[in-house]
């Protein structure tokens, strides 16, 4: 395996104790090595040692990333420059020499203006090639392009060089146990299926919202905003799982096929079913937290939105006339990532003549983080002589059924690529489609600044826009709360 960017946050907080994760459970071959590059001047002994501070847990529990750090190598390298890849051929033609496989896998952990760059030079170098006995992929960082051209853009230049099965393009929310989970409730269940469409569902709100704002991050956040940094990728991946038709196996280019289609059927969002939104001063968790314009890197005026919500319609037999809400924001009350499904209302006329006036709806909550289960809310009678009804409530916590097991959410990632199963990763067509779905609103928002920023304040729950976006429709967000427990007084 070759990081690139092998002194950067990516490989010291996740790739690495990932890794460490894997070398724990077996899963990793004996002939097994690193190559780090990246362009400081350093020796392997002084990569280890900033990486053994990052891994302290797990180096400590039995030493298991001893194993891994013997076979780590550091190399000093410019990403641009052909000497640098020749060198780095001769490494692993030496280690092919040593033991055996000449396998490779290249995870561009660095910034994405790299990306074409390294992979010419993978192709240049002639270290892309493959043979019958010998692999060679990449792993793609996000972000994957900032728009629908130079995601194209990328996807041309790549392909070059690569063939598609090569390229693993990560979205880490695909690492995600309970995103992956979305499959199997769906379709290892026999009761969800027959009334996952228009004639039993009234709508679907997709949540994920963040209590960090933008972290010493401004200068790319100025640059990407919360629609580009979350929807085509992250909320649009839970929408294509949750909205997809069955696949007809688990093979990856079937599964992909099915999300693309449902991202290619996304409507064209209007404007006016979308809403920006940018914090001002508030306090998060009781802490205190500064406009977002007085951020390290952020200008005094800016026009990026750190909120976005948005009503999307999704053009097919199934889901037509089922509107889909997104939201996403920074410096919101509490965090928390959630899609909830709500079901039609019953018919009234069997209660016309009790108490009843509002029946409650059915929601099934998929709660993908932090605290992770699934939940089903219906209506049961209060005990007593009248008829009165009460929302009620069942829960599954995957604490309360499974064992934790220690996981950064890129160790299933990085075993896929390794066994060659591009499932959880990007197609090139599944990416055109998110971006295109977004584009006309990228336009849009670009051509006109908002007047009203900032609108909402860093802890509250998002703009008051957000609000009337739903409520036209007579619909109302569900609260976000953190701990779902809590939320509904249960023990
Ligand atoms: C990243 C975004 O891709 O996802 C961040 O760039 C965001 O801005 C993060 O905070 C959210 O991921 P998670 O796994 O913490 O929900």
């Amino acid at each position: 395996m070759v990081i690139f960017g092998a002194g950067g946050d990516l490989t010291r907080r996740l790739i690495v104790p990932a890794l460490c994760h894997l070398v724990r459970a077996k899963e990793l071959p004996d002939d097994f090595a690193i190559i780090g590059v990246d362009h400081n001047d350093r020796t392997t002994e002084q990569w280890r040692q900033a990486l053994t501070e990052a891994t302290q847990d797990e180096a400590a529990d039995d030493q298991v990333c001893a194993w891994l750090f013997e076979r780590m190598h550091y190399m000093r390298g410019d990403f641009t420059e052909d000497e640098s890849f020749s060198r780095l051929g001769k490494l692993l033609a030496d280690q092919q020499a040593k033991q055996g496989s000449g396998n490779a896998l290249f995870y561009l952990a660095v910034g994405d203006r790299f990306f074409g760059p390294i992979v010419d030079q993978l192709g240049r170098a002639g270290l892309a090639r493959q043979s019958e006995k010998v692999w060679r992929r990449v792993i793609i960082e996000k972000p994957f392009g900032h728009d629908f051209a130079s995601a194209k853009a990328l996807n041309a230049q790549i392909r070059k060089v690569l063939s598609e099965d090569q390229i693993y393009r990560i979205d880490h929310f695909l690492g995600k146990e309970t995103v992956q989970n979305i499959l199997v409730l769906r379709f290892a269940n026999g009761i969800f299926e027959p009334l996952w469409n228009r004639d039993h569902i009234d709508h679907v709100q997709i949540t994920a919202a963040e209590t960090v704002g933008v972290e010493g991050r401004g200068r790319f956040y100025e640059q990407t905003g919360a629609l580009r940094d979350m929807v085509p990728n992250h909320l649009f991946q839970l929408l294509a799982m949750l909205g997809m038709e069955p696949p007809i196996s688990f093979d990856a280019d079937a599964v992909r096929a099915k999300k693309t289609e449902l991202l290619q059927a996304i409507h064209p969002i209007a404007s006016a079913d979308a809403v920006r939104g940018q914090y001002g001063a508030g306090t998060v968790l009781g802490k205190k937290v500064r406009d977002y314009r007085r951020e390290p890197n952020v200008a005094p005026e800016s026009a990026t939105e750190t909120y976005v919500a948005l009503k999307l319609g999704i053009d097919n037999w199934r889901w037509a006339g089922v509107p889909f809400y997104l939201r996403t924001g920074k410096a919101l009350s509490a965090r928390a990532t959630e899609i909830a499904v709500q079901f039609r209302q019953a018919p009234y006329s069997l209660f016309r003549d009790t108490p009843v006036d509002k029946l409650p709806a059915n929601i099934l909550t998929l709660r993908i983080q932090p605290d992770e289960g699934l939940s089903v809310s219906f209506s049961a009678k209060r005990p007593g002589e009248e008829i009165e009804i009460d929302g009620v409530e069942m829960d599954f916590a995957y604490r309360d059924y499974f064992a934790p097991i220690a996981s950064v959410g890129y160790e299933t990632l990085l075993y896929d690529c390794l066994i060659g199963d591009a499932t959880l990763f990007q197609r090139d067509d599944t990416v055109e489609a998110a971006w295109c779905a977004v584009q006309g609103l990228l336009d849009a928002w670009s051509r006109s600044a908002p007047d009203d920023f900032p609108n909402y304040s860093a802890g509250s729950s998002g703009p008051d826009a957000a609000d009337r976006l739903i409520a036209r429709d007579g619909r109302a967000w569900l609260p976000v709360k953190a701990n779902h427990r809590r939320r509904n007084g249960g023990a």
